[in-house]
């Protein structure tokens, strides 16, 4: 099983939107997934509670029993955990980091949010985990050209030495509309959504795989599915 932690410590970056999708999209992939959620505002609970098909399970803890959570989704036989964390609590974030095998720093593109993305940055760090920086809620390019606000984003990462995916995650309605009902947006109709998220997903996954020490049991996972268990 492998464990993911999403976050970011400034609130509305998009952490849950992020972390609900990455859980149904696992899910969508036949991982069978559970998402921790240690936010006491208890959104990706709501999120995937509101789902009106099978989906990935929840769970809701404090940060200081994600450990507990992690031992039971091993002993459930899980393939992959997500953990999504509240904005500020730099305790719990670090508790989630700690139990993580993979971070995603979930951030806007925005001044703002860019300063506050150091903390995170230096915290993943510390406790020297795997992390890739998701650029999320991104203008749409006009005519294939990225935004100003896009570009000196992208430098002011580069500056601060941060991996980012490669797949930016856009403004788009249509990732507030789906997980009102607890879908994903691969499973609208909206297919540059739906493209866009599940890029994200291949691209996660294979970070984590690569990240990941050699796999010491195999469950075999689905088809197209990966992240292989430990
Ligand atoms: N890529 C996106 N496009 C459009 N709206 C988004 C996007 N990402 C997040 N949002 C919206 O922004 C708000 C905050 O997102 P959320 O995922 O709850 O952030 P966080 O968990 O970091 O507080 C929500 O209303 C959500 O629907
Ligand atoms: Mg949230």
């Amino acid at each position: 099983m492998k464990t993911l932690a999403v976050i970011a410590l400034k609130g509305g970056s998009g952490k849950t939107t992020v972390a609900t999708h990455l859980a149904l999209g696992a899910h969508l992939r036949g991982l069978d997934t559970l998402l921790v959620d240690i936010d006491p505002q208890l959104s990706a609970r709501d999120i995937l509670g509101a789902r009106e098909v099978p989906g990935p399970a929840c769970v809701t803890c404090s940060g200081r029993n994600v450990l507990a959570a992690q031992f039971g989704a091993l002993s459930q036989r899980k393939d992959l955990l997500i953990v999504d964390t509240p904005a500020g609590a730099v305790e719990e974030v670090g508790e989630a980091i700690v139990v993580a095998d993979f971070a995603v720093l979930v951030v806007r593109p925005t001044l703002i949010d860019l300063s506050g993305l150091a903390r995170s940055l230096t915290i993943v760090r510390k406790l020297g985990k795997a992390y890739t920086v998701v650029l999320n809620q991104a203008p749409v390019p006009r005519e294939n050209i990225e935004a100003p606000l896009v570009k000196r984003a992208l430098k002011g990462l580069d500056y601060m030495q941060a991996p980012v995916a490669p797949v930016i995650v856009r403004s788009r309605s249509i990732y507030q509309t789906a997980l009102e009902r607890g879908r994903s947006a691969e499973e609208m109709p909206d297919r540059a959504a739906a493209r866009e998220i599940a890029a994200l997903w291949d691209f996660i996954n294979a970070e984590v795989r690569r990240s990941a020490a050699p796999a010491v049991d195999a469950v075999a996972p689905a088809a197209s599915a990966s992240l292989p268990s430990r």
